[in-house]
């Protein structure tokens, strides 16, 4: 298995060692297939991928016949070990691909500073620095900028923790390859281990035997804070620092924590009903722990390096004191005290090392522990300031500069976690709540007015409104339970804890005052005698479908025109947050529409928020998939408007991407260090506005293209009524349900209807059959009903596409779609469609689509074939295709076998793990999971 190479480099060299590592990694995993089964196995394997690639070149039905006779023809065992073996061949191909990134970065950071690294933090720095952009523009920038990376469980990696690791062990095996000064022997000894982890990779079950728990997730986010963020973050801060000392030397930069970590790792419960109020209570000391072992090893490690004695420098006055108030207060058995009393930082921290380890104990002395980070924060400057009296200021740069980020970047609550519900589960609970009062008979049948003004009143009263004698179900109890624990959460675990409350599917005004008043009942909102409002939880809505962006400008309005509310917002720096969700949006209006409609929304709440002096900040629900809104960090960011990033920005990072991003500190650096490098452009964009004139042009025909966009999709989803027979027969829809990726089910409620299932699965099983569908349909019939072979408006179009950077990346995000998806193979899958004639006919609706679409794409852009403009991904695309169709196949037969066992006594929970692997395999292949 050795020819696949995804050539990602500008360099010819560079690109011979990515096919080195290839080659050299393919010929280990052979050298296993042949241990392990044979050299027949490794035979079958080859004969396999050599007709797939013949397959790929010239299309000739007989030979497609005789392949799929091969595939048919399998014996069960040989089947599962064809299936293992090209999953296992991927794995490897993006562990040597994401070795080479970091290879790459390296080669530019070599020349230090001559090259510089496109997208790099100094790249931007010195750009702005060449555009002279003066000092104070720079710190304004600066003190703007703000991104905070949410990470989520969805779908948690499809990948188990265990084989991670293995590929994490090999990944730096392949990379002790490049150093020079290896002896023979030390190479040898290299590929002896990867064979052996290779191997162990084989014997190890890449599926897991059950869900992961909800706390089983919350402990997969926490490994990438403890293995990479902690250190990788302070690091990027360094980088900023340096890059602006550099270029602009005459200025002392103290650089904000603008860049953080945030949750929703056991606080989203919308469709989760593992997430209990307990769960995230559980959750929080989690978070907690991890701080502050975290802070425990630092202060340890600083030990060895604050050796100095006052035999020889001269500490302040201040540290001698803050000591002997410590020696008063804590009271350390005399063998845990250091003992050279000539060396008072090392006494210093072992008072602290302790009072760290006492934070979280209760009961304790109340002085022997850490109330606050500030407190902590305190101590470390203290230090600072007296290690620089004695001139050891490059210590305090390395070592205790660095810890004071880290504290001031995760507290002791580590990341902020934001709690997620459904807008239902409030609605219902008010609907019991008040009905018990008295106060409703049916809430929840009254107009959105009446619930408005009887909403506001409630918050504008200080009376409680639930008895604590009175019984209520046990949903509105979660309900109210979960409330509770967030108020006795920001006084145990500090007032960040949790301080956004986001609303699923929020669809008006009362959406965002039910919460409100909710979070009243347990002091989370209060209105003092003086009048004022005090409010330590901020209702956030979550607009997701086409029709609430449409009325999200609107219900903000009517938000800030209540007093109840708008006095709550000076609580939270004048900033309101809007979640916007790019995959529901995408599943019910088609991609084109869902990317249109959320620029719309983005710039009329803008809008109506300036007219109500309130700042924004959006919260981008994106990623994984193309279909989800996915795509690298920086492009997320500098897809949005300028003028929309004020307040700052959230962008969720998606279970499945936090291995390929964040699992390497290397890679981790480099993703982060793209975002910073996007998010300084894009504050520089703010403040300078790029000439705009054609743009209300341009939006006016994508308006039209949107709408024609739009029916062209809901007319094939939401009106013909063979279709969601077909997606559940055509895809491996059901059988993703049995992956066990998530704590979450995949569908709400467990309700069989369309709207229910979540848009995740939607994603998956489009992406596993190569139709992508949610990724590119219907954008061809949007277009076209604008052009409609009018050479003028093509010409409009194209002009669109070379100077409207929103078009731009529309047409090239449907480019990618429409060159990962593959109508070979997704008919396929097609043919598993009950209703033959129904499957016929939905299949060929859909590939003149495609066909449209591409060649619409091809007239805008002027190329020849689809991904022209970005050949290494086209390259890399057409390099995996033969070796993700045989999994392809293999799954059409397994599903196909599988499902005529239904309504039949035959046990499929073998062919099921079969199908399962197919799907994990396909998945490492196209590199892409929900
Ligand atoms: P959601 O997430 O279904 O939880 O809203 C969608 C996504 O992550 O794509």
């Amino acid at each position: 298995m050795t020819e696949t190479t995804i050539d990602t480099t500008q360099g010819s060299s560079s690109h011979q060692l990515l096919r080195r590592d290839v080659r050299f990694l393919g010929n280990i995993l052979g050298e296993v297939l042949i241990h392990q089964g044979g050299q027949e196995l490794l035979n079958l394997e080859e004969q396999i991928r050599e007709m797939s690639k013949t397959l790929r070149a010239s299309s000739d039905p007989a030979l497609l016949q005789e392949f799929k006779n091969v595939i048919r023809s399998l014996s069960p065992e040989d089947r599962h070990n064809v299936v293992r073996a090209f999953a296992i061949y991927f794995q490897l191909v993006n562990i040597a691909e994401q070795n080479h990134r970091i290879r790459r970065k390296r080669d530019y950071d070599r020349s230090s500073g001559e090259n510089i690294q496109p997208n790099s933090i100094e790249n931007i720095v010195a750009e702005l620095r060449n555009a002279n952009v003066p000092v104070d523009q720079m710190q304004e920038i600066l003190q703007t900028i703000s991104l905070e990376l949410v990470m989520t469980a969805h779908p948690t990696e499809a990948t188990r923790r265990v084989v991670l690791e293995i590929h994490q062990r090999i990944a730096e095996d392949v990379m002790k390859l490049d150093n020079p000064s290896l002896t023979h022997r030390e190479r040898e000894q290299l590929r002896e281990k990867l064979v052996s982890e290779v191997l162990t990779l084989w014997q190890t079950d890449e599926l897991r035997d059950r869900k992961p728990t909800v706390l089983d997730e919350v402990r997969n986010g926490l490994y990438y804070f403890d293995e990479t963020l902690f250190d990788v973050l302070p690091e990027l801060y360094q980088e900023l620092e340096r890059c602006l000392r550099k270029y602009y030397p005459d200025t002392d930069w103290a650089v904000p924590s603008f860049l953080r970590f945030g949750s929703w790792i056991g606080g989203d419960r919308d469709g989760n009903p593992s997430v209990t109020a307990k769960i995230t209570w559980e959750t929080l000391t989690l978070h907690r722990q991890l701080a502050l072992q975290k802070y425990e090893q630092q202060l340890m490690q600083l030990m060895n390096h604050l050796s100095f004695s006052t035999n020889i420098v001269n500490v302040t006055p201040e540290l001698l004191e803050s000591i002997e108030t410590d020696k008063q207060h804590i009271h350390l058995k005399s063998e845990d005290v250091w003992r050279n009393d000539k060396e008072p930082y090392r006494i210093k921290l072992t008072y602290m090392v302790e009072k760290v380890a006492n934070t979280q104990a209760h009961g304790k002395n109340a002085n022997a522990k850490y109330h606050s980070p500030d407190e902590l924060l305190a101590d470390l400057w203290l230090i600072d300031r007296s290690l620089r009296n004695h001139f050891a200021d490059y210590t305090a740069d390395i070592y205790i500069r660095k810890l004071i980020r880290q504290v001031e970047l995760f507290g002791f609550h580590l990341a902020g976690l934001d709690v997620r519900q459904h807008s239902k589960e409030h609605e219902s609970a008010m609907n019991e709540i008040l009905a018990r009062m008295n106060i409703a008979d049916n809430y929840a049948a009254l107009s959105e007015g009446d619930k408005i003004a009887l909403l506001s009143r409630l918050l504008n009263d200080p009376r409680p409104l639930m008895s604590p004698y009175m019984e209520y179900s046990e949903s509105t109890m979660e309900v109210i339970n979960v409330y509770k624990a967030i108020k006795a959460a920001q006084a145990e675990f500090g007032p960040k804890c949790i301080t956004t409350y986001l609303i699923s599917m929020t669809q008006g005004a009362s959406d965002l005052l039910e919460v409100m008043v909710l979070g009243k009942e347990v002091g989370l909102y209060r209105r003092e005698a003086d009048g004022s409002v005090r409010c330590t939880l901020q209702p956030a809505p979550l607009f997701e479908t086409i029709d609430d962006l449409h009325a999200a400008p609107e219900i903000m309005d009517t938000v800030f025109n209540i007093p109840a509310y708008r006095d709550s917002i000076p609580d939270f720096n004048n900033i309101q947050e809007i979640m916007l969700g790019y995959s529901d949006s995408n599943k019910d209006g088609g991609v084109l529409t869902a990317n249109w409609e959320l620029r719309v929304a983005l710039k009329e709440i803008t809008k109506a928020a300036k007219r109500h002096q309130v700042k924004l900040k959006f919260f981008h629900g994106r990623g994984g998939a193309l279909g989800r809104g996915g795509m690298p960090l920086n492009r997320s960011i500098l897809a949005q408007p300028p003028e929309t990033i004020g307040g700052g920005i959230k962008i969720t990072e998606q279970g499945e991407v936090l291995s390929s991003r964040y699992a390497i500190k290397g890679i981790a650096y480099r993703s982060l260090e793209q975002a910073t490098s996007a998010l300084i452009q894009s504050a520089y964009l703010a403040k300078n506005p790029q000439d705009t004139k054609d743009e209300a042009e341009f939006e006016t025909i994508m308006r039209s293209i949107s709408e024609e966009s739009q029916k062209k999709y809901q007319d094939l989803i939401f009106r013909d009524s063979d279709f969601y027979h077909f997606f559940k027969e055509a895809t491996p829809l059901p059988e993703v349900g049995e992956l066990n990726i998530g704590s979450r089910p995949a569908k709400r409620k467990g309700s069989d209807r369309f709207e229910d299932l979540r848009a995740i699965p939607w994603v998956f099983a489009w992406t596993q059959s190569r139709f992508l569908l949610p990724a590119w349909y219907a954008a061809g019939s949007g277009l076209q009903t604008y052009v409609q072979g009018n050479p003028d408006r093509l010409n409009k179009l194209k002009q669109m596409y070379e100077t409207w950077s929103f078009f731009s990346s529309t047409i090239d995000n449907l480019q990618m779609a429409l060159g990962k998806a593959d109508m070979l193979i997704a008919q396929e899958y097609a043919q598993m469609a009950k209703n033959t004639e129904a499957g016929q006919r939905i299949f060929e609706q859909i590939r003149s689509e495609y066909e449209l679409t591409s060649q619409l794409i091809l007239q805008i852009t002027g190329q020849k074939e689809i991904l022209d403009n970005q050949s290494v991904i086209q390259e890399s695309i057409k390099l995996r295709n033969p070796y993700v169709d045989p999994l392809s196949y293999l799954q059409v037969q397994l599903l196909s076998e599988l499902r005529s066992l239904e309504g039949t006594s035959g046990d499929g929970a073998e062919l099921l793990r079969e199908v399962l692997l197919t799907i994990n395999g396909i998945a490492a292949g196209l590199r892409n999971t929900g």
